[in-house]
């Protein structure tokens, strides 16, 4: 498959995806929603006073595990080593606010938050360590910013949701700054 049908592949697998997202609080996504097809509304804030480094939490917002992750400076240093085995290095084909369209795919490098569904059926991949997560289902691997290794079926990175800091250690999901 060459590099166009790859892009046409992602883009129609997250449009089928997002049907399982909401946008808003209750909406169901569709292309009239495009321009923020990642989740968003229903705010919810969490105290990062709770997230020790190298722990993964989950939470649940809007029916979806949302995942909170604080990277330690080592995992944010080797995000820039694996770019050449990943299929969206760049997050040019998936879905998260543009604040977060970056390396780290986050607001800020130490904090990573996620949808925790693969985007290739919706399972629920697993942390393994500094290695980043592994779908357990037909074996998808993300790295630690939530981008996806060519090796697997998975089309296209995770999901970022719309987030905010409402102080230092305190993040809402849901509204964007
Ligand atoms: S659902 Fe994750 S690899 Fe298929």
């Amino acid at each position: 498959m060459n590099q166009t049908s790859n892009k046409q592949r992602r883009r129609m697998v997250l449009a089928a995806g997002a049907t399982a997202l909401t946008c808003g609080a209750s909406v169901v996504l569709t292309r009239s929603c495009a321009q923020q097809a990642y989740p968003h509304g229903s705010p919810l804030a969490f105290d990062l006073g709770q997230l020790p480094s190298g722990k993964l939490l989950t939470l649940e917002w809007q029916g979806l595990p949302v995942w909170l992750l604080r990277r330690t400076a080592a995992e944010i240093g080797a995000l820039a080593a694996l770019e050449a085995v990943l299929t969206d290095p760049d997050s040019n084909d998936s879905l998260q606010p543009s604040a977060c369209r970056n390396r780290h795919r986050s607001l800020r490098p130490e904090i990573f938050v996620a949808i925790g569904l693969c985007t290739h059926q919706g399972c629920a991949p697993a942390l393994r360590g500094s290695d980043g997560f592994l779908c357990p289902c037909h074996a998808s691997r993300y790295d630690l910013a939530g981008r996806v290794f060519k090796v697997g079926p998975a089309p296209a990175n995770l999901v970022i949701p719309a987030y905010r800091y409402e102080a230092q250690e305190r993040l809402v999901l849901g509204e964007e700054a």
